[in-house]
């Protein structure tokens, strides 16, 4: 389920009108529901109860201090994929012994910081990275933990930007060569060899690529656990969540869609996996980001203008492709609904943003109720990818962000001031006036 529903005509979340966010916060303003957040986190720990397991939620997904707080709370570990995140998590009171770090592209500096904070685990994506590691480590005389990231070639049937688990793509090693490399690392001396990690892609909405990945590589976890003594086996994220008729799905079952697509549950997704796991009497490790926090979030926008030029009913808001850059970058679908409900015929209409770039859209051709100047929509489903992918393009602050819990809301972002879009800025010596 999600927490966003009509009450009397006006959308809420929990019970909190989001006429009355807008009028405290302004807009553009991210609302994010920590029920939401919790329900999804308890789904997915219930489905996978038979397993020994740890949820690691992947921050890229979203990383405000107050989601990581939510989840930290809920036991989760964390998957990070820079510095800069496992600072995050240390900031927000999560436990750096729950978290592994991935990436194929990990400093030194990095390296040693994790090292440092004694992370469970580093997801090592090739041989010139183990060396790396073994490297730093002999130097501040500690032993790290690694999984190998194995390529397992299944291609997980989403979105090109978003598939991983193929030879075409840049990420870990390919499943025939592993065993070699795991011979190889065995006899660097300050690693220990602790697990085996894969990651297929993201937004799948189908349980088949997962299993037959599992499929591909629960044997061969089985025999390098044997041969090396390690622990767990990780998984990866990808779980795909329901873009299309998110809100009118909501309360019965967030990842049923009409036409029958995106029913990946997590009791499927459980079913489907924990007998090719179990057997394994390995730790499971999931990296969940976008099942945990996507359909936890909206971002509502305000109408600035409505422009209709005979071929089109522009309505523009004021988001911009800054603040939610999926519809842009990946022609992402994101559901949009007036926070004051609309009865009436819909008519035809392209949401866009004020950047100056045609690929500052949201939708095209959308059946949208008539809308008029000073009007709110929200994006649905945007808690994953969204204020984490925005940037301050055209000088555009970042927008505020709400948390939510029940009859409570706080403000866990404030807006950006304009100032601090170039605090870190100067003039070069010879531009200062004397
Ligand atoms: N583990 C690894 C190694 C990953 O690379 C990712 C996501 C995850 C876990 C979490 O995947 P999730 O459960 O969220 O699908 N910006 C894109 C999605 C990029 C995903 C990158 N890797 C979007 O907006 O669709």
């Amino acid at each position: 389920m999600h927490d966003f529903r009509y009450i009397r005509g006006r959308l809420h979340c929990g019970q909190v009108a989001l006429e009355a966010l807008v009028a405290r916060f302004g807009t553009p303003l991210y609302v994010y529901s920590q029920t939401t957040l919790a329900d999804h986190f308890q789904k997915l720990a219930g489905a996978l109860a038979p397993l020994d397991h740890r949820i690691c939620y992947a921050l890229k997904a979203n990383s405000n201090l107050a989601v990581l707080r939510t989840f930290a709370g809920l036991g989760a570990g964390f998957d990070l994929v820079s510095g800069g995140e496992l600072e995050r998590v240390l900031a927000g009171g999560g436990d750096p012994a729950k978290c592994v770090f991935a990436g194929v592209g990990k400093t030194e500096a990095e390296i040693a910081l994790a090292l440092r904070h004694g992370i469970y685990c580093f997801n090592v994506e090739s041989e010139p990275e183990l060396v790396r590691i073994n490297r730093v480590a002999a130097r501040l005389k500690k032993v790290a933990p690694v999984a190998v990231r194995v390529n397992p070639n299944v291609d997980a049937g989403t979105h090109h930007k978003i598939t991983t688990g193929t030879y075409e793509n840049k990420f870990g090693i390919a499943f025939e060569t592993v065993e070699g490399v795991y011979a190889r690392a065995a006899k660097l001396k300050n690693l220990r060899l602790r697990g085996l990690q894969m990651h297929i892609g993201s937004q799948l909405t189908e349980v088949t690529p997962f299993r037959q990945a599992v499929e591909r590589v629960a044997p061969l976890a089985q025999r390098l656990a044997a041969r090396h003594g390690f622990e767990f086996l990780s998984i990866g994220g990808g779980l795909g969540i329901v873009y299309e008729s998110a809100l009118a799905s909501g309360a019965a079952a967030w990842w049923r869609t009409p036409a029958g697509r995106g029913i990946l549950t997590p009791a499927g997704y459980a079913a489907a996996l924990v007998p090719l796991l179990r057997p394994l009497g390995l730790k499971i490790l999931v990296e969940p980001g976008r099942f945990l926090v996507g359909n936890a979030g909206i971002l509502v926008t305000r109408v600035e203008y409505v422009k209709r030029t005979g071929h089109k009913n522009f309505v523009i808001v004021d988001a911009a492709m800054n603040d939610l850059i999926r519809p842009a970058f990946y022609d992402a679908y994101h559901e949009i609904v007036p926070v004051r409900r609309k009865p009436g015929a819909t008519v035809p209409s392209d949401v866009v943003g004020p950047i100056c770039e045609s690929g500052d859209y949201f939708a095209k051709d959308r059946p949208l109720p008539k809308v008029g100047e000073g009007d709110c929509l929200a994006l649905l489903s945007a808690g994953a990818y969204g204020s984490v992918m925005g940037s301050n393009y055209n000088s555009r602050p970042l927008p505020a962000e709400v948390l939510v819990d029940g009859a409570r809301a706080a403000l866990v972002r404030e807006r950006q001031p304009v100032a601090a879009i170039w605090a870190g800025e100067r003039l070069a010596p010879w531009q200062r006036r004397r």
